[in-house]
């Protein structure tokens, strides 16, 4: 079974080694124009001329691109799909000057949504976070990391991972679970130092082990920042997550400088994530690593802070950047990847094909995935997204629109979006807290 795509203005391969690309490698994006893309079996297997491709594969089913421009699907790196209710009280709160961390320990924040989520029914969560991986989806991207993170008890983090081992099945995009049981020191946690150690014994002794053996996670993640889990809790969570088979990432220098990314690289870890605060020690380390630096700038956009990752000064001093929504119900509600790249570009100042390479290529290295997805070239899975564009540098230009036509994962459809998909209102509403709805 092969199909052929021709008539693309563009086809974006980001093609090259199986690694992320660093520095100045981040500026090329591989942009052909006049080629077509060949795919047999659900892998890419040639990019050549259309004439070519015909006369190798003359059954192929043939995709028109119409003008439009080719690229590889994105990859969101970094998500914490799995949530019941959204915050969006918490927004107007930060408008009149209350902080993130305040709203936290006032109770909101992470622990109204860990609240919220241990009273709903796994299958609830599976109907809501089956909707909005669909929505991520429908911005062009194909493979979208989740994490857990809101459930914060054994059982509770279990029926999250669960939940994307599920959508997995169910869904074609590819998705890449990770156990972020360490988000937070729970609320019935905090009343001393020892009950503290006791959450850190609870995940290191008994969630990690059962998800380990269950399988139901790739990746852990730790919320490595003063008031959350110290750098030295984050490093005996993430040593033993190592030594139980589980890739490691972190949440680092988020907020505030403190180490974050320096013990990323220590650890060997595969990404640190946020970096808004990252140090000079910080960037050098990365840089010097194979550690990937995952920045987040529709966060800070939410958050209504002013300063971003200083992504030139990472990129410049050799680091490899990938980029991602952070889509979660607190810091980062969109399901809108193209627009992250359009922050990528006015707010982080990277240019149109580090924006593109960081959200493809270096976005499959912080998942572990770059000899798979990322690049349109032969053997890589025929991950692809087709764009309403002339030239790759409408997608970050028409900023907030959805100019993604249709994706592929291995070959196969994954979404298509048609303008009057809008108008179908039979979707259930989006849990909100002005007006709860319960199983
Ligand atoms: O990536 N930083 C920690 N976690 C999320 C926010 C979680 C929340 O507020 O619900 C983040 O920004
Ligand atoms: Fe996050």
């Amino acid at each position: 079974m092969s199909t052929i795509f021709i008539n693309a203005a563009q086809v974006v391969t980001c093609s090259g080694p199986p690694r992320a690309r660093r520095g100045a490698e981040m500026n090329d994006a591989g942009i052909l124009d006049g080629a077509g893309v060949a795919v047999v079996e659900g892998s890419i297997s040639a990019v050549a001329p259309r004439e070519d491709l015909e006369r190798q594969h003359p059954d192929a089913e043939i995709i028109d691109c119409g003008g439009r421009v080719l690229t590889p699907g994105l990859v969101d790196s970094h998500t914490h799909a799995i949530f019941g209710r959204a915050r969006y009280e918490e927004q107007e709160q930060r408008a009149a000057g209350v902080g993130y961390m305040e709203i936290a320990r006032r109770g909101g924040g992470i622990h109204s949504s860990v609240a919220d989520l241990r009273s709903r029914s796994e299958d609830d969560l599976y109907s809501l976070a089956r909707d909005r991986v669909a929505r991520l989806a429908s911005y062009g991207s194909t493979t979208i990391e989740v994490k857990s993170g809101y459930g914060l008890s054994l059982d509770d983090e279990l029926k999250s991972l669960r939940v994307v081992a599920r959508l997995s099945r169910d869904l074609p995009v590819r998705l890449v679970p990770t156990w972020l049981g360490a988000h937070e020191i729970p609320l019935d946690y905090r009343e001393s130092d020892s009950r503290r150690r006791d959450y850190i014994h609870l995940l290191v002794h008994q969630m990690l082990p059962l998800i380990a053996a269950e399988g139901l996670a790739r990746f852990a993640d730790v919320f490595c920042e003063p008031g959350v889990f110290t750098v030295d809790e984050t490093r005996s969570i993430l040593q033993a997550s190592a030594a139980a088979g589980l890739g490691i990432k972190l949440h680092a220098d988020e907020l505030e400088p403190h180490g974050g990314a320096e013990l990323g690289v220590e650890l060997g870890a595969v990404s640190a994530d946020h970096l808004g605060a990252i140090s000079d020690a910080g960037i050098a380390a990365l840089a010097s690593s194979s550690t990937v630096a995952t920045l987040l700038p529709g966060t800070m956009f939410f958050l209504g802070r002013h300063r971003q990752a200083p992504a030139r000064r990472m990129i410049d001093a050799g680091a490899a950047i990938s980029l991602a929504t952070d889509f979660n119900p607190g810091t980062s509600p969109t399901f809108n990847f193209p627009l992250i790249l359009t922050l990528g570009v006015s707010q982080l100042r990277m240019t149109v094909a580090e924006a593109l390479v960081a959200a493809t290529v270096n976005g499959a290295a912080a998942l572990g995935l770059a000899a798979r997805t990322g690049q349109i070239a032969p053997g890589y899975s025929a991950d692809l997204a087709l764009w309403e564009a002339e030239d790759v540098r409408e997608i970050p230009y028409w900023y907030g629109d959805r100019r993604c036509m249709g994706t592929w994962v291995r070959g196969k459809p994954c979404h298509s979006h048609k303008p009057a998909d809008n108008l179908n209102l039979s979707r259930p509403p989006e849990p909100g807290s002005a007006r709860q709805s319960r199983p």
